[in-house]
């Protein structure tokens, strides 16, 4: 059974395409210079994992001087799921990534911006959008909200090429809930088999993803993750994501050059964090966003209506009180959120550390039903 299944994953070989992209997002100071915006110069481990054959990345095709018409290099490899085994290995790689170059931020996000996309009034995969790995190419790299992404695909890209039967959702999922672990945050009980999308046509259109400074951000917010399928708990806990990283004005607009807290790095220097241990993930966000005690540290409109909206404070009060109830119902939410609209294949998902069932000891499965919306 297990055999059969990872012969079938070997089967499904991936394969380039051409796209072509004159899509801007207005926001040509942001991206022009993507390479100055690494978060580290490559770094030891992506080199040794550079060792299997490396793919163009969208961006340096076109830095190539490909012109308008870019050759998308990224897999275009269709219903490409992942095993246990290899699953397992990527996140050791993962692990050493996250070691040498302290992208836990980035990863964290790329994860994020590919499933906050989904719409759950849209029942057709991919429409929905979600986490299907569109996020790889770079017409939806374009857009504002993912400003800087490109330097975190460029970090999984090598890993991706080792692994080429592992999906980039799940490679993009599998990154963020091993950065999260690995800066401290709970273990996140992540399933795996996403299939990717196939092509930039299927990409979600602009805006789909939250705005930092909305005229109503506690509205502007449900709005958003409503159509998620998320709820106002969701919404806070989440929220507490930004324990992690910076923000950055040649990015997203919002933030500092740079503030005592960032102009060391950890990795490049500047932008501005939410929290002083900005490569820490623990209940800080909650206590800094109430306190507002320091000038160094960002609020963004959208970080402050959680303590002012009145359901969605009771939430960050007790977050900001109490850790355990934050990696609680984070470590569920974050699942939840990584699963939305993505399309399993085979139904029985992968799950690297659930205790061995019946087959191979290298791959091992569970009958699983997934929690939350936008299942297949
Ligand atoms: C609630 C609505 C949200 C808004 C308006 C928002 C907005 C932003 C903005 C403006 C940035 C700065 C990007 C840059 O300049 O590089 C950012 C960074 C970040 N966001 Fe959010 N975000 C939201 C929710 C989330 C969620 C749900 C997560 C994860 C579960 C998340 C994780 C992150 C992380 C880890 C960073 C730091 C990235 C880095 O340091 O490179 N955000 N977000």
């Amino acid at each position: 059974m297990a055999a059969q299944r990872l012969a079938a994953l070997h089967a499904a070989a991936p394969s380039a395409f051409s796209s072509t992209s004159s899509a801007s997002h207005g926001r040509p100071a942001a991206r022009s210079s993507t390479t100055a915006l690494l978060p580290v110069a490559l770094p030891r481990a992506a080199a040794t994992l550079r060792a299997a054959p490396s793919r163009l990345l969208p961006q340096e095709a076109k830095a190539a001087g490909s012109g308008r018409s870019v050759r998308c290099m990224a897999s275009a490899s269709a219903a490409v799921a992942s095993g246990a085994a290899e699953l397992k290995a990527a996140r050791e790689d993962i692990r050493e990534l996250l070691k040498t170059t302290h992208c836990h931020p980035i990863l964290v996000r790329l994860g994020w911006h590919d499933s906050g996309t989904y719409d759950k009034n849209i029942k057709e995969w991919p429409q929905r959008g979600g986490a299907n790995g569109s996020l790889r190419f770079d017409v939806e790299l374009k857009h504002g909200a993912n400003a800087g992404l490109v330097n975190a695909l460029k970090l999984v890209q090598p890993i991706k090429d080792k692994y080429p039967n592992i999906s980039y959702a799940d490679l993009f999922q599998l990154a963020s809930a091993t950065a999260i672990e690995e800066a401290g945050g709970p273990k996140i009980p992540m399933t795996y088999g996403r299939i990717d999308v196939t092509g930039p046509e299927q990409c979600p259109p602009e805006g789909k993803l939250p705005d930092a400074g909305p005229s109503a951000p506690a509205d502007h917010l449900r709005k958003v993750f409503y159509r998620m399928g998320l709820d106002d708990k969701e919404i806070v806990v989440l929220s507490g994501a930004h324990t992690l990283g910076r923000s950055r004005p040649e990015r997203s607009g919002w933030g500092k050059p740079e503030t005592k807290y960032t102009k060391n790095g950890p990795g490049a220097p500047g932008g501005q964090s939410w929290t002083a241990e900005w490569l820490k993930f623990d209940n800080s966000y909650f206590k800094e966003i109430k306190e507002k005690r320091d000038q160094d540290l960002l609020v963004l409109p959208t970080d402050a209506a959680l303590f002012e909206d009145p359901t969605f404070k009771v939430y960050a009060e007790k977050y900001a009180e109490d850790q355990e109830a934050f990696f609680k119902d984070y470590a569920g939410a974050h699942a939840k959120l990584s699963n939305l609209g993505a399309k399993f294949n085979p139904p029985e998902l992968y799950q690297p550390d659930a205790p061995p069932t019946t087959g191979a000891a290298d791959l091992q499965t569970a009958a699983h039903t997934p929690q939350g919306p936008g299942h297949e």
